[in-house]
């Protein structure tokens, strides 16, 4: 009995041991502070643009303020061409995006090409 709850306890913190993993995987390497920013990223932004580093590093931090002002026009104009992005110009325009944004455009900065946290290797 005594080796059955050992099983059972060490499946269990494995399992939680490798989610945990997993987590600091899909986070990157450097880890951000802005958690809320970064789920919001990575909820409407990272299927196509991939995780937070690579997603930010599309701007500089000026730009990104740019992108981002404005209620987002520009990049509102940036997913017009697709048939594939036609939900995202949908959340631009949305309220939902309002509540988000600011915290997701920190983030993006955090993570923009002249942003001193940026890996360089890619
Ligand atoms: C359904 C896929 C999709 C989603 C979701 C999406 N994008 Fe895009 N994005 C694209 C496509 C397609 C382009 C245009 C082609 C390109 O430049 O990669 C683009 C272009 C961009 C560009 C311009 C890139 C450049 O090289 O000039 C930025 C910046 C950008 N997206 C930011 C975002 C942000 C921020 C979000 C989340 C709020 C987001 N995108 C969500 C598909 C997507």
């Amino acid at each position: 009995m005594r080796k059955m709850t050992f099983i059972i306890t060490a499946v269990l913190l494995s399992t939680l041991f490798s989610s945990t993993l997993f987590a600091s995987k899909i986070r990157g390497e450097y880890a951000t502070k802005n958690l809320v920013g970064q789920d919001y990223y990575l909820k409407r932004c990272s299927s196509c643009h991939g995780e937070g580093s690579r997603g930010g590093n599309m701007a500089s931090i000026r730009e990104w303020k740019m992108l981002f002002s404005d209620n987002a026009s520009e990049l509102k104009d940036l997913h017009l061409d697709d048939d594939s992005t036609i939900k995202i110009v949908k959340y631009f325009e949305s309220k939902t995006f309002k509540k988000e944004s600011k915290l997701m455009m920190k983030l993006l900065q955090e993570f923009a090409y002249d942003s001193e946290h940026i890996p360089t290797c890619n």
